[in-house]
């Protein structure tokens, strides 16, 4: 798939077939977040996989109701957190700019670009969720206090492919002097 009708075609995909993702995808698409570039090289982000049924449902709960039922029938609930006070901290753990965590959480961000696009070229649809409950997410996972719970994200294969949502033109975003 060229790049480019990887990065058109991806969607959010909110009603998924009832059809499971195989362990080799699943491990190219955390193979591909892990090429994403990250503050100093620090790798904060880690990746919590909710596949089994029992585990699965539980991570359901920790949705909103309409998290619930856009997730219906996923076959993966991925989770994704970051490792807290390393990524645009000094050694000596002060905070490298003004952004402190907020660079651990635009390295979790690319992994997870990677991740979602790396997931479209392989014929998976996602969605990201950033409505969830994080503490039900620590609890289910045993999710160590200095991580921080990102997004929840679902991955199957798509029962309905929508249109893009607008979006904004280059000048719109852009300043150029
Ligand atoms: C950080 C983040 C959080 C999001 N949270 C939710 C969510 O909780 N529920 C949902 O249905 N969609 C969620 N979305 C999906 C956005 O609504 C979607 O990306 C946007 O409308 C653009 O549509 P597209 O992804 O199909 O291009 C989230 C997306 C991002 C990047």
């Amino acid at each position: 798939m060229e790049f480019n009708d990887v990065i058109m075609s991806r969607r959010s995909i909110r009603k998924y077939l009832d059809k499971q993702v195989s362990e080799e995808d699943l491990q190219k698409m955390i193979e591909a977040a892990i090429l994403a570039p990250s503050w100093k090289n620090s790798q904060v982000t880690r990746y919590y996989i909710a596949k089994s049924h029992e585990v699965f449902q539980q991570v359901k709960e920790a949705l909103p109701e309409f998290n619930q039922n856009n997730a219906e029938n996923a076959s993966v609930l991925i989770i994704s957190t970051i490792v807290l006070n390393r990524s645009g901290f000094e050694r000596d753990g002060t905070p490298s700019n003004e952004l402190g965590n907020g660079w651990g959480y635009y390295d979790c961000g690319m992994h997870n670009m990677n991740l979602v696009l790396k997931a479209t070229e392989l014929g998976l649809s996602t969605l990201v969720m950033g409505i969830r409950d994080a503490q039900k997410i620590k609890n289910i996972f045993d999710i160590p206090d200095n991580q921080s719970v990102v997004s929840v994200i679902a991955v199957g294969y798509s029962d309905f492919h929508p249109d893009m949502p607008k979006r904004k033109c280059v000048e719109d975003i852009t300043t150029i002097r």
